[in-house]
């Protein structure tokens, strides 16, 4: 038995993951060094990451979508990629796709690291996985379009302003496959409570989805866009903080 094994209890949340993802997990969460694409071990920092709650969400969402192919704008050190991988290779295999302009520059190439040497070993009894795309969203989400690639799961966690978001959102929507869930990170913020009350009140072909989780937002695309050229309803979002 391995530390990380022996210290189960601390993390019990993680007991129904696959070893080789709840000891990478683990790891990470402790916020112990982690091993870049130089080789070397580099310090992490203790914030750019969903919660364990969130990631056991987003790992339930695909178990229970029976979803083959994921998508996630914002790769980081990969704490969300490891639960969707987590989820592929426990129920048969699938596909796992993370767009990230910056995981060489800012995260040491960690998350793109860890994720590419656990879909490679050999202890999946389907096949599991995992490409990053090193461009911004904006860019890459349109390339995918054009492959005519189309997904079952979206997790949006890339660059957080308002605009970002959107465009990401709109961008996405366009591949996804009929029942695919788009999902957001950060409802803390402002921006992002913004661009999930326009999806709610303009876009009729998705239909939000109750998450226990009130820090992530779940929409599941339920028809075609079919909206007039000229459609627009106005939406209440939430005023600049008084804070600012
Ligand atoms: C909060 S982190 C993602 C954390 C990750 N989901 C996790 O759980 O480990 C946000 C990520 O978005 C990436 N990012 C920033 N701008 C982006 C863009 N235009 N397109 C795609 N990713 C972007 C950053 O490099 C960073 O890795």
């Amino acid at each position: 038995m391995n530390r990380n094994s022996d210290a189960m209890g601390e993390f019990a949340e993680f007991s129904p993951l696959e070893v080789d993802f709840r000891d990478g997990l683990l790891s990470m969460y402790r916020g112990e060094p982690q091993r870049g694409a130089d080789g070397l071990l580099h310090e992490i920092d203790e914030t750019t990451r969903i919660s364990i709650a969130e990631g056991m969400i987003l790992r339930a969402l695909c178990l229970e979508n029976g979803v083959t192919s994921s998508l996630e704008v914002g790769l980081g050190y990969g704490f969300s990629t490891l639960f969707l991988l987590a989820a592929h290779a426990g129920r048969g295999g699938g596909r796992h796709t993370a767009i990230d302009p910056y995981q060489a520059t800012d995260w040491h190439g960690i998350g793109a690291t860890q994720a590419k040497a656990l879909v490679s070993r050999p202890s999946w009894s389907a096949p599991v996985s995992f490409e990053w795309i090193e461009d911004c969203s904006h860019r890459a989400l349109v390339d995918l379009e054009r492959m005519g690639r189309r997904f079952g799961l979206v997790f949006i966690d890339g660059y957080h302003r308002f605009d970002d978001v959107l465009v990401d959102f709109y961008l996405a929507a366009k591949l996804c496959e009929p029942d695919c869930l788009v999902v957001f990170h950060d409802m803390w913020l402002e921006s992002i409570q913004a661009v999930a009350s326009f999806i709610r009140h303009n876009r009729n072909d998705f239909s939000e989805v109750t998450t226990p989780c009130e820090n992530l937002c779940v929409f599941r695309r339920v028809a075609d866009d079919r909206r007039e050229w000229s459609h627009f309803i106005d939406f209440p979002h939430p005023k600049p903080s008084a804070s600012r």
